[in-house]
């Protein structure tokens, strides 16, 4: 299986970011962690990081013809604003799982809706770096 993690504005911080919240791993230990997992099951994995919308949204566009079967996406601060990545995943025929590191419902208001789980076939949040593993278990 062919899989693209995607990781939304803001999360190249983990680690020195509200670490109470987002936890004290770095983006790099959760990638390596990811990268591990696919290696021991034998799948094609790429992480990807960016604090641009349009970035987001090309990687999910190319993820349409290259054969990708899951994305895994924590869209950040997008999640609660971004239509255009909506759309694009939407455009977009393979699975999709969101994840958030903290649980969103427990927090502000503004935190509290996502447009993205508009498509997500499943989401995952407040289960720290955990939720992107967990959310690999979908392809076995
Ligand atoms: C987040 C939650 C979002 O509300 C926030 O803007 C983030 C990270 C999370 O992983 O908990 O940047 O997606």
């Amino acid at each position: 299986s062919k899989v693209l993690i995607l990781h939304g504005p803001n999360l190249n911080l983990l680690g020195t970011r509200q670490p109470e919240i987002y936890g004290h791993e770095t983006l790099d230990d959760i990638n390596n962690r990811l990268y591990e997992k696919a290696a021991i099951n034998g799948w094609d994995i790429a992480c990807r990081q960016s604090n641009h919308e349009g970035e987001l949204i090309d990687a999910i566009q190319t993820a349409r013809t290259d054969g990708t079967d899951l994305i895994v996406i924590n869209p950040a601060a997008y999640t609660h604003t971004s239509v255009a990545i909506l759309d694009a995943l939407n455009a977009y025929e393979g699975q999709v799982i969101e994840v958030h590191l903290s649980n969103i419902h427990k927090r502000e208001a503004f935190r509290h809706h996502s447009y993205v789980s508009r498509r997500a076939d499943g989401v995952i949040a407040g289960l720290g770096s955990r939720g992107y593993l967990l959310a690999l278990d979908t392809l076995s």
